[in-house]
Parts: C-alpha cells; structure tokens; sequence
C-alpha cells in the first residue's frame, strides 16, 4: 500500500517501475535493432534523465525549448519536429538538434537545405492515414480528418526526397501492439516507393510500451520484419508508454462540503495539476478508493480553483474522508505536471523521486514565484 509524507501536492517519481518500463525499452532497442527516444513533450524531469540515458538514444521535441532542454540535459541524439518553425527557430535549433523534421513539402523546400548544410540530418512527417489512437477519439487522432499534423500521401509527389533522411509518422495514442504492428505493416504496403528514398523511418510516439497487454515481442518482431524488408534504421520515440505507471499525485483534503452530495476539496485540482482529466476526459484512480458506491463513503472530488468544471470525479472509500487524509492518485507521470499551470495562483505540484530503497527526495519547492514570474514583470 502507498503511502508517503511529502508535502502536497506532490508528483512522486518511482525510479523501480521508471527502471522496469526502461528496460523494456532497451529490450526493444536491442532485439528489435531500432533506437528509441524519449519524447520529451510527455516526461521531462531533467534530475532523472541521467539514470534514463542508458536505457535510450536520445529525446525528440516538439519545439526548440524541448529541444533545448535536451541537449542541455540528457544528452545523446537531440531529435526535433514542430509543424512550423520561425526562421529564427530552424537557425537555433541547427545548433541544438541533431534530426530537424518538417511538416510538409513546403517547409522542407524552405528549410532543408539549412539543415543539411549545418551537417544535420532531416526528416519528413507524413500523414499516413491510419488512425489507431485509443485515447480521446479524434482530439488525440494525428489522422483525424483535417489534421494539420504531416503531408498527406497524395502530395508526397511534391516533397524535395533529394534533401531527406528520416521518413516519419506519428499516428497512434496509447496504443496496443495491434496499433504499433498495424502502422508499421500499413506504411510498409503504402508508402514503399517513399522508403526507398531514405535512410531512416521514424514510427512516432504512442506505442504505450509498458501497459498491461502491450506484447512486446511482436512489436519487436514487426519491426525485425520491416528492417528485413526494407533495410532501414528505425526510430521510435514514445513519451507515456516509458512512464506508465511509474508515479503518483499525491494530494490531501483540505475541506469537506455538501450539496446534494458529499463533496471533498482538495489542494490538487484537475484544472490545474492533471489537466488531461476534464481534456481528454478520464478518470484517475485512487490508491485504496472504489468507483461511486461501491465502498461505504463516496465523494466528489474536486480542486479549489474557481472552475465549477474543476472536477475529478466520484470515488468511495471505506472510512469518512477526513481533513488532512491523504489521496494518491496512481499512473500520474505522463502529460500531468509538464502540462500542469498556476490559473487562480494556484502552486504547481512539487516533484519528487522514490530511490529504489524506498526513500523519496523533492526535487523542488515551488511557491508564488512560479506563478509571478510567468505574468511579467511589475512596472
Ligand atoms: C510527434 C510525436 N512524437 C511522439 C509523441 C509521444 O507520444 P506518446 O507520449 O503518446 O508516446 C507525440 C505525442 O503527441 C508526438 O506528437
């Protein structure tokens, strides 16, 4: 059983579940001969990136302060796709990054050729018209019709290959082997003309690695089977499915309410700290609690921000919550606190690693600051 006296809220790194879902990544890497990335847009906590560095190649950003970010503090290879860059950006990011994709034709005939000439390698994202994402139907869907994300197959004509490495696509949200097979054999039989033009294939993030019923093993051998076929590097650059399941949210009640319901306030909020609740939508569990009704004391449990729709959802627990009872949710490493913000001055949640003896460390002490700096400064 969980429990913790970190003072919340408090996102708590478990570096044993972090080490085990790394290692299958590394299994991956070796037995399917392919690299991995850490995508840095779903966990990024520098003060862990140095255990994190032998189990992987490198990050990919979303953007040069990812990429930045990675340069500066994990080191390898420095990967970075936007679906727009500045001029300015492409010229910065070709001291930082080692791979600049693009987003379309356009971009790559206005960019590539500065990539190259810094030494760099380039990439393409193509939409590949699969749509696998099982997460949040078409919000998290690359391929969802009208998407802004990729080249579309039909205007691949117009891509200047000449100044291309890496062939990439990024089309699946939390998906099962059946989606990471399933995109590797859908561009193997569609987009083939196009491989033979470069020397790498990156198949994106999204390959949700460590969920339960994720069989590794025939990921690895799909991929054994295109490298076989195709004889190209391949990349994979997952974010949740390196963390899954390796840290908590840790937060308490500050108050108890009463309307039509019993209502529990607590100092983590949805709206806040786990926005992908009210955004994806979804329900995080709860160490020791059971939906609505199915233990004796249920609670609607929200944040203190001023958003009605603050709202984390119905659970039940077997005694009456108290003020000052602690409330972990679980599964909380990814798209939780790099997206977490500081609406209503709320403080962001610290964070804080678990050593495999068990001893946890914070890493931050975060307060006013981290709210006034982001607003300007005072004339
Ligand atoms: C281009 C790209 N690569 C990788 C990822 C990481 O995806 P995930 O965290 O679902 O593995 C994303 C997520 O949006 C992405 O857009």
């Amino acid at each position: 059983m969980l429990s913790s006296n970190v003072q919340t809220p408090c996102f708590v790194l478990d570096l044993a579940r972090l080490r085990a879902n790394l290692e299958t990544a590394d299994r991956v890497r070796r037995e399917a001969g392919c690299r991995v990335l850490l995508a840095t847009k779903a966990f990024a906590l520098p003060a862990v990136f140095p255990f994190m560095r032998d189990y992987l190649d490198g990050t990919t950003a979303s953007g040069e302060h990812e990429a930045r970010l990675g340069a500066e503090t994990f080191g390898k290879e420095v990967h970075v796709y936007s679906p727009a860059y500045t001029d300015a950006e492409v010229e910065r990011l070709t001291q930082l990054a080692d791979h600049i994709y693009f987003n379309s034709a356009e971009q790559v005939s206005r960019y590539a050729s500065i990539v190259r000439d810094a030494g760099l390698s380039a990439g393409v994202r193509v939409n590949p018209g699969y749509s696998n994402a099982t997460l949040g139907g078409a919000l998290y869907d690359p391929c969802a019709p009208g998407s802004r994300f990729g080249e579309v197959a039909g205007r691949l004509d117009e891509v200047d290959w000449e100044s291309i490495d890496i062939f990439h696509v990024h089309a699946l949200c939390e998906s099962l082997h059946e989606g990471s097979i399933g995109l590797i054999e859908h561009v193997a039989e569609h987009f083939a003309p196009w491989l033979e033009k470069v020397s790498a294939v990156n198949f994106g993030g999204g390959h949700f690695l460590n969920k339960a019923g994720y069989d590794v093993d025939a990921l690895i051998g799909a991929i054994r089977a295109f490298r076989d076929r195709f004889d190209l590097k391949v990349i994979l650059e997952p974010g949740s499915g390196l963390v899954v399941n390796a840290g908590e949210l840790h937060a308490s009640v500050l108050a108890l309410h009463w309307n039509e319901q019993d209502l529990a306030i607590l100092d983590a909020s949805a709206s806040t700290h786990m926005p992908d609740v009210l955004e994806v939508p979804y329900r995080p569990e709860i160490v020791g609690a059971g939906k609505a009704d199915e233990k004796l004391h249920t609670y609607t449990l929200g944040g203190k921000t001023c958003m009605t729709g603050d709202v984390i959802g119905a659970y039940s627990f077997d005694e009456p919550l108290q003020p000052g009872d602690r409330v972990i949710f679980t599964d909380q490493m990814h798209y939780s606190f790099v997206k977490a913000n500081t609406f209503n001055g709320t403080p962001l949640a610290n964070l804080a690693v678990r050593y495999e003896n068990g001893s946890i460390e914070t890493l931050s002490d975060f307060g006013y600051a981290e709210f006034r700096d982001r607003l300007g400064p005072a004339s």
